[in-house]
């Protein structure tokens, strides 16, 4: 691969030791323990979401959705604040993580993974803005969010009205996009793309 961002860091996996132990912090070769725990944990959290929106579609409202349903907007608001602290700690590493190759693919891996963060940004924002428009009260967690005022603010609601839910679908496609590229990365390519965030510290792509 080659090297935008010159000096490896001190914590890169270059040595001949081969690093067994995953660090906290991203390196060029592989992704760290943090960045791996909000990636998988995020993923679950949308899996979760996904599956509770499309059971209610298929099942209606029902006491068996319920509880899924009522865990949507609380969950939605974690991954929100979950997402801002991953995009903090992608710039906190970003001279340290691994690194798209300059092919036409890594730049659209690259393009593809900017999606995610900006559609993962937008949908829980909107639907927020919703909340906070709807004149409804809204507590996650215990914690009050929005108090009941009986006024709704028709600029607030409208964008998530028409967008939010489409949005979230068109996340769901680009997600399964991302997978299926996981796959084929590690299945067809065995280029060692998926160990960057799966398994064991990567091996050096050279
Ligand atoms: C990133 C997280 C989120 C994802 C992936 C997500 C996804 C979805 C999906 C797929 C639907 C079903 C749309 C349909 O019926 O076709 C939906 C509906 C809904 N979501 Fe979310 N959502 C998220 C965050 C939130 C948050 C933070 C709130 C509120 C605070 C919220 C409130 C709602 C409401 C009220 C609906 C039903 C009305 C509608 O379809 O717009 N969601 N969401
Ligand atoms: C089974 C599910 C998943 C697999 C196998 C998977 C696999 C991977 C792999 C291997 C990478 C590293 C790619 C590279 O180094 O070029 C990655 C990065 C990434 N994944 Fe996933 N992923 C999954 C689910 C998700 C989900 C649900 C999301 C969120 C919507 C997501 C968002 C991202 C993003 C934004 C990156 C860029 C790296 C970063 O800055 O965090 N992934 N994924």
């Amino acid at each position: 691969m080659n090297g935008k961002f010159s000096a490896p860091s001190p914590a890169s996996p270059q040595t001949s030791e081969p690093a067994k132990k995953l660090p906290w912090r991203d390196t060029e070769n592989t992704y760290g323990l943090v960045s791996r725990l909000l990636h998988w944990a995020m993923a679950l959290l949308f899996g979760w979401q996904f599956m509770g929106m499309a059971i209610k579609l298929i099942v209606g409202r029902s006491p068996l959705t319920a509880f899924l349903v009522g865990t949507h907007r609380p969950l939605g608001l974690l991954l929100l604040t979950l997402c801002v602290a991953r995009i903090l700690w992608a710039l906190y590493n970003r001279r340290r993580r691994p690194r798209y190759d300059a092919s036409a693919t890594g730049r659209l891996a690259r393009l593809g993974h900017i999606a995610l963060y900006v559609l993962m940004l937008l949908i829980p924002s909107l639907a927020l803005l919703r909340q906070f428009g709807s004149g409804k009260a809204f507590s996650a967690f215990g914690l009050p969010i929005t108090k009941e005022t009986g006024v709704e603010i028709t600029w607030m609601t409208a964008p998530a009205d028409l967008l939010h839910g489409f949005l979230a679908w068109c996340l769901l496609a680009l997600i399964a996009g991302h997978v299926i590229m996981a796959l084929v990365h590690h299945y067809r390519l065995k280029d060692g793309i998926l160990s960057r965030m799966a398994g064991s510290a990567a091996p050096s792509q050279g």
